[in-house]
């Protein structure tokens, strides 16, 4: 066995499928805080020699960078030959800029602390706008897995007649994707965003669709005003009910309840983040991805 998975809590399932591939075994870790809130991790499986993988998914990140980090750097003083980060969903990728004097661009800071713990990453659909590849700010190797081919075998098996649909302009990339696997038409939206939870979608021409069932691709679902604007003008022309999909289902505070108050068929979700919508398992895509990367490197 070269490589040791071990898991950050709630990372089980990729982990174990991660832990399947050929040479790969799955090791124990602690990961816990002292009562005053500070973490404390201890590696109890042999890492000597051998390659640690590490799976964390980076929703709600700022609790777990900490941890994290302890994680990779314990692995590193156990001896472990290169330290690998698995995270299906990467964070503050949507931080890209510089919106305001006196902020910083926290993708960037972020992915700086990332690449002093770990040698390589591997991730589910980072959200690339205004940085157009993960090595712009990640110095250590990356590897990208795509859902677009999951998410358009779950989609042809599921939904009669479906009509892709991006909310906006930046979810051009993921619904192109899965529309060229599917052969499904699709159209985009655009949007604009006067706010953390105020955006406008604008009105789309789709009565030509009217016998299609309208299905929603956005890459995340945060505080799901995006995808909620879209349902209400798809509504508003009188097209049928959309099926969501998210491939990360942040789903931020309330975002589920209203989304499906929103007037949904359904809200589908890729497993990025362990979500009550999962039904796309990403974990054979992802573990096929890591081998592949492992192998080429
Ligand atoms: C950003 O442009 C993304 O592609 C999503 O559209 C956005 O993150 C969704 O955010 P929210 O659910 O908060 O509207």
């Amino acid at each position: 066995m070269n490589s040791v998975v071990l898991s950050m809590p709630g990372n089980e399932r990729f982990a174990n499928a991660l832990a399947g591939a050929p040479g790969c075994g799955r090791g124990t870790a602690v990961v816990r805080h002292f009562p005053d809130g500070e973490s404390h991790v201890r590696i109890e499986s042999a890492l000597a020699g051998r390659h640690a993988i590490i799976v964390c998914t980076l929703d709600r990140p700022d609790e777990k960078l900490v941890p994290l980090l302890l994680l990779a750097a314990a692995a590193r003083d156990s001896g472990a030959a290169s330290v690998g980060l698995v995270a299906p969903y990467l964070a503050y990728m949507r931080q890209d800029r510089r919106f305001h004097a006196g902020e910083t661009i926290s993708a960037r800071r972020f992915a700086g602390w990332i690449s002093s713990g770990f040698d390589w990453l591997v991730t589910v659909d980072p959200h690339l706008h205004r940085i157009a590849t993960l090595a712009e700010i990640y110095t250590i190797h990356t590897h990208v897995v795509h859902a677009a081919a999951d998410v358009a075998r779950w989609m042809m098996a599921n939904v009669r007649q479906p009509l892709l649909i991006g909310p906006d302009e930046e979810s051009a990339q993921w619904v192109s994707d899965v529309a060229m696997r599917s052969g499904a038409p699709f159209v985009m939206l655009t949007k604009t965003r006067r706010g953390d939870r105020e955006v406008e979608v604008s009105v789309p021409e789709v009565e030509r669709w009217r016998s299609h069932t309208p299905v929603l691709v956005d890459d995340i679902v945060s505080t799901a005003r995006t995808m909620i604007e879209a349902v209400g003008h798809l509504r508003r022309t009188g097209l049928a009910a959309p099926v969501c999909i998210a491939v990360h289902p942040v789903f931020a505070q309330n975002a589920f309840a209203e989304l499906r108050a929103a007037g949904v068929a359904d809200i589908i979700s890729c497993d990025t983040i362990a979500h009550s919508s999962n039904r796309i398992s990403l974990a054979a895509s992802v573990a096929a991805g890591v081998g592949e990367f492992l192998a080429s490197r």
